[in-house]
C-alpha cells in the first residue's frame, strides 16, 4: 500500500450482522487483508441490533470467510489474526445513545488519534439518513476529505424515484460532503465491466466499427434463476426496475454507449457517463414488457410464484421481470436499439451484452452465407466470464462452404490471476478514494430522469404484470417487443 493508506484505518460496518455484510463485507476486507492490502493498524467496527459480543460475532463471520487467496495452513493463521481486529458494538439504529457506546468503543480500541475511517451502511435505504446524522452527532465523522478522513459508503437503491433520490442526496449531504460519498453500484466492480472501456478504446478494431454504421442493435440481459425469498419485503417495495435495471442494467449501457474520456480519471469517466444518460429518450410503458413469475415445478421441486412469497401481498403488481427498448439520442447511436432485460425466476443465471453487427449487404460469398447471422460481439459479465466475436470462416476442404465460428477469449484460460469480487475491488477503491467506479450524485440523476416517468405511469396504470412460470426463458411480451425491433429473440 502507498504511504498515504498506510495510515491507521477504522471500517465501521453498519448492519454488521445482515446478509450483504456477512457474505460480502467481510469476506472482502479479509481478502485484501490476506493480499496484504489493509494498513499495519486497522480494526472492523461491526455495528447492527442482533446483541453478539465480540467472540460470539467472530464465530458468525469465520463460517464466510475464504481461503481463496491464502491457501493452505497459512490461511488459518490470517483468519484468527483478521478476526482479532473485528469487533461490535449491538445498538438500535435510531437510538443515539447506542452511536455514543459506538464512539466509546471505536476510543478505546483505536490505538491512534488520527484514524481514517470508512462507514459503510449496510442497512434499508429508508434508515440512511438516521443512521448517517446519528453517526455526525456522536462526533463520528470527520469532515476533512484529507487524512484523517471519513468516507461513508451507501448502497442501492438510492431513492425511489427522481424526487426521493434528490431528497436522499440532499439530506445525506448535511452529513458527508459529495467528495466523502461512495455509491456503490457493485457491477461497475465486476472485471469483464471494468475491461469494457480497455476493449473499446484501448483496441483499434472496435472503435471505428462502434456506432450505427456499423452496429444494428446492442443487447444487455440480466437473469437470475432465483426467486425473491428471503427479501420479498425489500423487493415488493421497489421491483426489478428499481433493483437491477435503472442501475445495474443501466450502468453497462453507459460503459457501452459512452464517448471516450480525455483522461482515465473519475470525474473524466463520470462526465462521459452523464452525457450519454442524458441522450437516453426518457422511457415510455409501450417501449417495456413487465411480468412476475408464478409458480412451477422445477427439477421436480415445487417452486412458489411470487404472489406466494412471505411478505408479497396476494394482489401485488410488482415486475420480477422487465424488458425495455431504448434510444440513444445522439449521432453515434441514433436508430440503434438498446433492449435492455432483467429478470429473476428464470432458467439460468448470466448477465451479458450482445453487440449485432449489420450484415454484410453485397458479397461474393452470397450465395454460401445461408443460414449464418451476423458479427456478433458478445461479453458475457458473469458467469463464466469471457468476450467472444462471432465470425464466418472457411470449413477446411473442397467446395467451399462456410461457418460461423467464434473468436474466443475465455478468463480462466487468458489469466492466471483469480478474479476478485466486485466488492472487493470497491472497498479497496473506496479506501483509496478512488471514484473513478462509484455514482456521482448528478450520474444518479440522470439514471432517474429515464425511468421515473415510466415508474410513475406504472403506478397509476391498473395493468398487471404477464405471468410466466418460473424457470421461463423469458415473457411472450418480451419476445415480441424484440421482434418489433427487429431484434433476435434467442438472445433474450
Ligand atoms: C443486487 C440486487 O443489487 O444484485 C439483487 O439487489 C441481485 O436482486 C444482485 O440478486 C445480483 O448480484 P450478482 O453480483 O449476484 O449478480
Amino acid at each position: 500500500m502507498d504511504s498515504e493508506s498506510q495510515s491507521p484505518l477504522s471500517v465501521v460496518v453498519i448492519g454488521a450482522s445482515g446478509d450483504l455484510a456477512r457474505k460480502k463485507i467481510y469476506p472482502s476486507l479479509f481478502a485484501l487483508y490476506c493480499q496484504d492490502r489493509l494498513p499495519e493498524e486497522f480494526r472492523i467496527f461491526g455495528f447492527s441490533r442482533t446483541a453478539y459480543s465480540d467472540v460470539a460475532f467472530r464465530e458468525v463471520l469465520e463460517k464466510h470467510l475464504t481461503c481463496r487467496y491464502a491457501p493452505g495452513e497459512s490461511c488459518k493463521v490470517l483468519m484468527q489474526a483478521f478476526l482479532e481486529r473485528c469487533y461490535y458494538v449491538p445498538g438500535q439504529y435510531g437510538d443515539r445513545d447506542a452511536y455514543l457506546d459506538l464512539y466509546g468503543r471505536m476510543h478505546e480500541v483505536e490505538q491512534s488519534r488520527e484514524v481514517n475511517r470508512l462507514y459503510y451502511l449496510s442497512i434499508p435505504p429508508s434508515i440512511f439518513l438516521d443512521v448517517a446524522h446519528a453517526l455526525g452527532g456522536a462526533g463520528l465523522v470527520q469532515c476533512g476529505i484529507s487524512s484523517p478522513w471519513s468516507r461513508v459508503v451507501i448502497e442501492k437503491p438510492f431513492g425511489s424515484d427522481r424526487a426521493s433520490s434528490d431528497e436522499l442526496v440532499r439530506g445525506m449531504a448535511g452529513v458527508f460532503r459529495e467528495a466523502q460519498t461512495f455509491r456503490i453500484d457493485h457491477y461497475l466492480g465486476k472485471e469483464v465491466l471494468q475491461n469494457l472501456m480497455v476493449l473499446r478504446f484501448a483496441n483499434l478494431v472496435f472503435e471505428p466499427l462502434w456506432n450505427n454504421h456499423y452496429i444494428e442493435s446492442v443487447q444487455i440481459s440480466w437473469k437470475e434463476n432465483l426467486s425473491v425469498a428471503g427479501r420479498a419485503g425489500y423487493f415488493n417495495d421497489y421491483g426489478i426496475i428499481r433493483d437491477v435495471m435503472q442501475n445495474h442494467l443501466l450502468e453497462i449501457l453507459a460503459l457501452t454507449a459512452m464517448e471516450p474520456c480525455s483522461k482515465l480519471d473519475a470525474g473524466h469517466i463520470c462526465n462521459e457517463k452523464i452525457r450519454v444518460l442524458r441522450s437516453i429518450r426518457p422511457l415510455t410503458l409501450d417501449k417495456m414488457s413487465l411480468g412476475q413469475y408464478t409458480g412451477a415445478k422445477v427439477s421436480d421441486q415445487a417452486v412458489p410464484g411470487y404472489l406466494e412469497e412471505e411478505n408479497v401481498p396476494a394482489d401485488s403488481r410488482t415486475p420480477t421481470y422487465a424488458a425495455a427498448v431504448l434510444e440513444v439520442d445522439n449521432d453515434r447511436w441514433r436508430g440503434v436499439p438498446f433492449m435492455i432485460v432483467a429478470g429473476k425466476g428464470l432458467d439460468s443465471r448470466k448477465t451479458e451484452i450482445r453487440i449485432r453487427f449489420r450484415p454484410v449487404a453485397e458479397s461474393m460469398f452470397s450465395g454460401l452465407m445461408e443460414g449464418s447471422g451476423p458479427n456478433e460481439l458478445v461479453i458475457r459479465v458473469q458467469p463464466d466470464e469471457g468476450i467472444y466475436l462471432r465470425v464466418l470462416a472457411k470449413v477446411p476442404g473442397s467446395p467451399m462452404r462456410l461457418k460461423q465460428t467464434e473468436l474466443d477469449l475465455q478468463y480462466h484460460r487468458v489469466f492466471d490471476e483469480l478474479i476478485p469480487d466486485a466488492y472487493e475491488s470497491l472497498i479497496l477503491d473506496a479506501l483509496r478514494g478512488d471514484k473513478s467506479l462509484f455514482i456521482r450524485k448528478d450520474e444518479l440523476a440522470a439514471a432517474w430522469d429515464i425511468f421515473t416517468p415510466v415508474l410513475h405511469a406504472w403506478d397509476a396504470s391498473d395493468e398487471k404484470p404477464e405471468s410466466y412460470p418460473f424457470g421461463s426463458v423469458c415473457t411472450d411480451g418480451a419476445r415480441a417487443l424484440a421482434e418489433r425491433y427487429g431484434l433476435s429473440a434467442d438472445a433474450l
